[in-house]
């Protein structure tokens, strides 16, 4: 997939920079070769010499070294290869690259250089989340800067949460996209995410637990094997991820609208909690007490199925996907629901309240197909998306 492609890797100081031995060795494999950057950070969680030694390189670590300027200066260096990735970025290095700061090699080389930047942060949950950061995170997207993870999980400091770097399979596949090169380069998803929310007056409105963190991370998924991404989005917890087109949306009429809009695709992928019915009296002005203690009764009417619309409708994208929430029987009924709604393929997941699923961090799904049922084990929702963006670029590729 990288196959004579030049990466120039800056490893910087994160408990992380063991996992860039590895993706060092993942380029290799995919066909890349490695130029190594270590900030003096990163050099203190791994050493020059395994790096060196891994990616047959010689490491590249100070600014001012004679012999390295004599052989190839640091505008030379940082032009020479194909793609820069950052792996572990932390919240240093994405400061000074937002501020443009070139006080050492790793950022002297990102200013200098005229290629696209990878980048994949990697910190404790607080600093990922600091405004300083997500303020530093916008100036890098406005720059063109491409992200891929971090991950949520586990960290080596204990807490949990968003700030793990992308498991280095991930990475490489963010790669191949920024290069080009990965299997869905040139084909079109759209992506419904998130719940909607139906109006019951001005200010009032039904939803549901929905955060969007799956539908948002299989986006990112697709993206990063190269798709062209439409997320229509409903008003989720989780931020749409960069790179994708973002169509926000409240109801889900505005949401069927927008995808029937977004159309063609080469594959659509309905992830959203889309309500069933919207409130069919809805008040145009905010509801009041009258004083009598009479409740309001709200009448339902029944929204569009925008997954049958798109699975039965012209224009049929070749790949069509279904999500079930389901509580009961979750195989016999998402089969069914596959049937009903005319798509070709169901991911089904258990939501009842003991699984912790919706509005969590992990994912447990069966994926229904024509050939059945395949039963996943439980893991986090980005590896769920990374798996389901490969089945899909099987499917729909070529
Ligand atoms: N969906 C949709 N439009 C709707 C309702 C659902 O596109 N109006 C899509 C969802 O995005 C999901 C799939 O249909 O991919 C399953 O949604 P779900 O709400 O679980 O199914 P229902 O149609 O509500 O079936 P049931 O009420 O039997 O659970």
């Amino acid at each position: 997939m990288l196959s004579g492609k030049r990466i120039l890797l800056i490893i910087g100081g994160g408990i992380a920079a063991y996992k860039a031995l590895e993706l060092i060795r993942l380029i290799q494999k995919a066909g890349g070769t490695v130029t190594p950057v270590l900030t003096r950070a990163g050099s203190e969680f791994v050493t020059p010499l395994s790096v060196g030694a891994l990616a047959k390189s010689r490491v590249h670590e100070a600014l001012f070294d004679l012999t390295s300027e004599a052989e190839m200066g640091h505008i030379e260096l940082s032009r020479s290869a194909d793609l820069l990735v950052v792996a572990p970025a932390t919240a240093d290095l994405l400061a000074k690259m937002a501020g443009g700061r070139a006080d050492d090699l790793a950022s002297t080389l990102l200013l200098a250089t005229d290629k696209r930047v990878l980048v994949a942060p990697a910190m404790n949950v607080r600093m990922w989340q600091h405004p300083a950061t997500q303020r530093n995170l916008d100036v890098l997207r406005g720059d063109g800067v491409l992200f891929v993870g971090p991950d949520e999980g586990e960290m080596a400091c204990g807490e949990y949460g968003p700030g793990r770097m992308a498991e280095p399979a991930a990475i490489v596949e963010a790669i191949g996209a920024a290069l080009g090169g990965g299997p869905l380069t040139g084909k079109h998803v759209v992506v419904t995410s998130g719940p909607t929310h139906e109006p019951i007056d001005p200010v009032r409105y039904i939803a549901n637990r929905s955060s969007g963190a799956q539908g948002a991370a299989l986006a990112a998924a697709l993206r990063d094997l190269g798709a062209k991404v439409t997320f229509v989005t409903g008003p989720a917890a989780v931020p749409p991820p960069a790179s994708v087109t973002v169509v926000p949306v409240e109801t889900a009429r505005d949401m069927a609208a927008a995808v029937a809009a977004a159309l063609p695709a080469d594959a659509a992928v309905m992830a959203a909690a889309v309500a069933d019915w919207r409130v069919a009296n809805s008040s145009g002005q905010k509801l009041k007490k009258d004083g009598s203690g009479k409740a309001p009764a709200l009448e339902f009417a029944e929204n569009p199925d925008i997954l049958a619309t798109v699975s039965k409708g012209p224009g049929r994208p070749r790949l069509v996907v279904g999500f079930a929430a389901e509580t009961t029987d979750v195989v016999a009924h998402a089969t069914a629901k596959r049937e009903r709604k005319g798509c070709d393929w169901i991911v089904a997941n258990d939501v009842s309240p003991a699984t912790g699923i919706m509005g969590g961090t992990e994912n447990a799904v069966t994926l229904i197909t024509a050939s059945g049922a395949e039963t996943w084990p439980r893991m986090g929702k980005d590896e769920v998306a990374r798996r389901l963006a490969a089945r899909i670029a099987e499917a729909i590729a070529g």
